[in-house]
């Protein structure tokens, strides 16, 4: 229904009038709807590893990776930990971008206590030419503690996939360089390109030290190695470097036996071997120093024609970090509800969490492991083929069969990590709540990241629910955790994405961009809006219902998908309910556990064919009212009546189901051995899901339990938010205790929601009472989260449900980073 016209494409800078209306007649001239390369362009490169320290690539399938490598000097032990992939073990004291932005760069700031040594990385975009423009990267070290020494060495490397070329442009020497370090390449993508690693001014090389004099030739020299290593392999850098320094370092070592002379200092020993082997695609460039030192990187793009020096990162970087701090004030105003004293640290933690989940977003390409065959007994319908059945061991948990495990096509995905050391890779669950925060900063760079997910919806619309794509991802999963099954789903978040930017899309033009208008205002405007970064979509109107066009038939596809596999039973066990088809069922479960609805060893009860889950009909429920908003946006209009008519069936039956009036709760639904169907009360994060999201109308009788619930403090409620398990329950902190107690973040930031956009803002019988259960948990969670932060310098995946403690994996800046959007009240 779209009229087609051109339509103005504001722009992005201020500008002068008669520059404007050149730029005006120049924008006409372009198709309608029209994303400018440019803009995507400040995408192509990033610090798309986040599962490295610090490791850039760009948004290609098979490309440049590069990555940074350290280790101290200081004893020969050290180099056995150095330090690449972020690794809770490695027991660094912190580590997080203070400012990334997703077009301009950001720096980051690493404290390695153990090598006595504060490392500061800066990354910078610099836009021009044809092929995704330039960049520079500073690696800056420190001593922590300055009366000790603070040896550094560190390594850089450069490693080519795919298609392309790279070659050491500097003069080889058997002992290492003096000067800048020069590479050049070629891509089909990336074209050509140089490399140049160039010193700071103020490094210092160890000098003194046992055998000094047998080594001066190769003392404060550059060293390095170039080496083939075979497509696919470039991930294992580390390895094939670190074998190289050791290999050399074995022969080099090997003459000095004499105990009483002792060995050389390991600075003089610990050396690349200065060697390129024929065809290598992967270069390695190592600098040792003693105290401070700095060195830049330089990738410059052919096309660009433009040579980097250090004062792009001299002039760019606190630019960069003054624009950061100003613009993160608007997009994250200060909450004066909280202490004007607390300001500064509040917006420098609400700043850190904020970059390191933009920052945490990677690119990853590679294959995956499916198998689909495997079922689960309780999981199979008489009228399904039968299928291998699967066993449970003693822990009740699924014995995976290999026979039905197949590797499918690489894939590729851009996509947010809930944890740099721990999980760095796609999850399902956890991406919708990273794009309501990403989008935030970056509208279109979080549809980016969607697309990308959408795209991953298979003709039968399923989507799995851990994304574990190419080796490297692998490497990281234990072996039974790897394979994925078709007929496994996970709470449907990423509509929350969609919504959002419909909300945003509304907010930027809220007259309502509705397909009729967009015909008709030909007029340009005078002043064209002057708008953030990353808005185009939410700047051109017309952009926004294509994508969301582009987008509506898989997300109807992976809504049927949800539909179909995960139905539950009603009319076999003779169960009252307004609608004869709304009840679901998570399949794929264990004895023990629930994997697929995220809340893996929340207390349920035994696995049945017939049993029903609270949580699942409510995630439909919200999936059919999102999907009813969305096909309302654009325009199908049958789409959307009958999508109203779902919902209304979900909303009767999440009460005719699932409320049990004695208990006072919403409950699971199972059936016991005589074929009767009764209700599985466990008091937690589960039995508040039809409010969570916010399924309830506000002058619902079970609101008032509910809230009842959820304030108490021998059940839910703590001084550092919502308990998962009630603390009266006999399994609370059993077991895993993943589930069965601990705070979580994004589930106290839907309860925070729901408060904040229904039921305190909303009249209705409990509004006062929601205002202040808002008013009191917001500050738990965001004092709690905070404090534990600069406790321990991490935020973390939990918090403890009696201490407040930060729990399990950390980093966890994936939803946990919602503590910004909690206290700049973005639901
Ligand atoms: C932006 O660039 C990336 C990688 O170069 C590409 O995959 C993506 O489709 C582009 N997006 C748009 C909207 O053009």
């Amino acid at each position: 229904m779209t009229t087609k016209s051109p339509r103005p494409i504001p722009k992005r800078r201020v500008c002068n009038r008669s520059t404007m209306q050149l730029g005006w007649l120049l924008l006409l001239s372009l198709a309608h709807g029209t994303l400018s390369q440019r803009a995507n362009d400040t995408l192509l490169w990033g610090p798309y590893r986040p599962n490295l320290y610090f490791g850039l690539r760009p948004r290609i399938p098979q490309s440049l990776m590069t990555g940074l490598m350290w280790f101290g000097t200081q004893d020969y032990q050290s180099v056995i930990r150095t330090r690449h992939a972020c690794d809770q073990g490695d027991g660094l004291d912190s580590y997080t971008w203070t400012e990334y932005d997703t077009r301009e760069g950001g720096v980051q700031v690493i404290r390695d206590s153990q090598n006595n040594v504060k490392i500061t990385t800066e990354f910078i975009k610099v836009a021009g030419g044809e092929h995704g423009g330039s960049w520079a990267a500073r690696v800056k070290g420190e001593p922590i503690k300055s009366d000790i020494p603070s040896r550094i060495s560190t390594i850089f490397y450069f490693g080519l996939e795919g298609f392309g070329g790279l070659e050491m442009d500097t003069d080889e020497d058997e002992n290492g360089i003096v000067g800048e370090f020069k590479l050049s390449g070629s891509t089909p993508e990336l074209d050509d390109f140089i490399i140049r690693v160039v010193d700071g001014p103020a490094n210092k090389p160890v000098t003194e030290g046992p055998h000094s004099g047998a080594f001066k030739d190769r003392i404060g020299k550059t060293h390095f190695i170039g080496k083939p290593v075979p497509s696919g392999n470039i991930w294992q850098a580390k390895d094939v470097i670190l074998k190289a320094l050791i290999d050399r370092a074995r022969e080099v070592v090997a003459p000095y036996q004499d105990p009483e002379a002792g060995p050389p200092d390991p600075s003089f020993i610990l050396q690349l071997p200065d060697e390129v082997y024929t065809g290598s695609n992967l270069f390695a460039v190592q600098k040792l120093f003693t105290g401070e030192f700095q060195f830049d990187v330089f990738f410059e793009s052919g096309s660009s024609k433009q040579k980097l020096s250090p004062s792009i990162l001299d002039q760019g970087i606190p630019a960069l970090v003054e624009a950061y701090g100003s613009r993160f004030r608007s997009v994250f105003p200060y909450s004066t509800d909280f202490a004007k004293d607390q300001q500064e640290s509040l917006e420098a933690f609400s700043k850190a969490i904020t970059s390191n989940l933009v920052a945490g977003v990677g690119y990853f390409y590679g294959t995956s492991i499916v198998d689909r065959k495997f079922s689960y007994e309780w999981d199979e319908e008489e009228d399904t083929i039968q299928a291998p059945r699967a066993k449970d061991d003693e822990d009740g948990e699924q014995e995976r069969g290999e026979q039905g495990a197949r590797l499918t096509d690489p894939k590729a995905l851009l996509t947010a990590t809930p944890s740099r050391s721990f999980f760095p890779r796609g999850f399902y669950w956890d991406e919708g709540f990273h794009l309501l925060h990403i989008g935030e900063w970056d509208n279109d760079f979080s549809l980016e990241i969607l697309k990308d997910w959408i795209n991953l919806i298979d003709d039968d619309g399923w989507v799995a629910r851990e994304q574990i794509l190419g080796e490297e991802a692998r490497s990281k999963v234990p072996k039974e955790f790897q394979t994925q099954v078709p007929n496994y789903a996970n709470p449907p978040t990423l509509t929350m994405a969609v919504t959002a930017f419909i909300a945003r899309v509304k907010a930027a033009s809220p007259s309502g961009p509705s397909a009729q208008d967009l015909g008709m205002n030909a007029q340009m405007p005078l002043n064209p809006p002057v708008t953030a970064p990353g808005s185009q979509y939410l700047e051109q109107p017309e952009l926004a219902l294509d994508f969301l066009k582009s987008i509506y038939k898989p997300l109807k596809r992976h809504y049927d998908w949800f539909r179909r596999t995960q139905r539950g039973q009603i009319k076999q066990y003779s169960r009252v309910a307004r609608s004869r088809t709304e009840a679901y069922r998570w399949r794929g479960r264990s004895e023990q556990h629930v994997l697929t609805s995220g809340m893996d060893d929340y207390p349920r009860g035994p696995p049945h064919a017939g049993e029903l889950h609270l949580d699942l009909i409510s995630w439909m429920g919200f999936f059919t009212r999102t999907m009813r908003d969305i096909a309302g946006y654009v325009g199908e209009v049958d789409d959307e009546l009958s999508f109203g008519e779902i919902e209304k069936a979900i909303l009767g039956n999440i009460d005719d189901l699932h409320w049990n009036s004695e208990m006072k709760m919403y409950c699971d639904v199972n059936v016991d051995d005589d074929d009767e169907s009764y209700h599985v009360c466990h008091k937690g994060y589960l039995s508040l899901f039809p409010f969570l999201l916010s399924l309830l109308p506000t002058s619902a009788p079970q609101l008032g339990d509910i809230l009842d619930l959820l304030r108490d403090p021998a059940h839910l409620w703590s001084p550092y938010g919502l308990r998962s398990l009630s603390a009266a329950h006999p399994e609370f902190g059993q077991g895993e205790n993943y589930w069965k107690g601990p705070i979580w973040v994004q589930m106290n930031y839907l309860a925070l929601g729901a408060l904040h956009k229904t039921y305190a803002a909303q009249p209705g019988p409990h509004q006062e009472r929601a205002k202040e259960i808002y008013k009191e948990l917001r500050k738990n969670v965001v004092d709690n989260v905070f404090k534990e932060y600069q406790r321990t310098g991490y935020v973390w995946e939990q918090y403890d449900a009696i201490t407040g403690e930060g729990k399990r994996s950390h980093p966890f800046t994936g939803w946990t980073s919602l503590t910004a959007m909690i206290l700049a009240e973005k639901y």
